[in-house]
């Protein structure tokens, strides 16, 4: 059988919105390169003196406007069908981690995503 060729490119970057000065998110790499049907974590860490930030990975598809995929408030059912399965994060609130993990990558996964703090609440 032919070689597995295709990848899957994930473009990341970061964005902090209605921040305070202090607030910051970090995603370490600019893009990744994930081989279909392999795991990926997309890590996002933020820095922030809230104690319970918002915390949210968007996804945009090219020419797209951006969509919520999950957040620290997402329960599994509420989280799109196109996600539900292969896309999760845990809240590790002392770490100030948000890291998303992408099961099984499909092409279409190739987008650019977004990790954002929301400080309200
Ligand atoms: C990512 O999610 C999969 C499926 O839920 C799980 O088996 C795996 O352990 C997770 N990886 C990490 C690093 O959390």
């Amino acid at each position: 059988m032919e070689q597995e060729r295709t990848w899957v490119t994930v473009l990341l970057f970061c964005l902090s919105i209605k921040m305070t000065r202090a607030d910051s998110v970090t995603q370490p790499s600019n893009s990744i390169v994930v081989k279909q049907r392999e795991s990926s974590i997309i890590q996002c860490k933020y820095e922030t003196a809230v104690t319970a930030p918002g915390v949210f990975w968007y996804i945009q598809d090219p020419n797209q406007a951006p969509q919520l995929i999950l957040s620290v408030y997402s329960e599994k059912e509420d989280i799109p069908p196109r996600f539900q399965h292969r896309f999760s994060a845990s809240h590790e609130k002392t770490e100030k981690t948000f890291h998303l993990n992408i099961t099984a990558a499909v092409l279409s996964d190739s987008a650019t995503y977004f990790c954002a703090l929301s400080p309200t609440l």
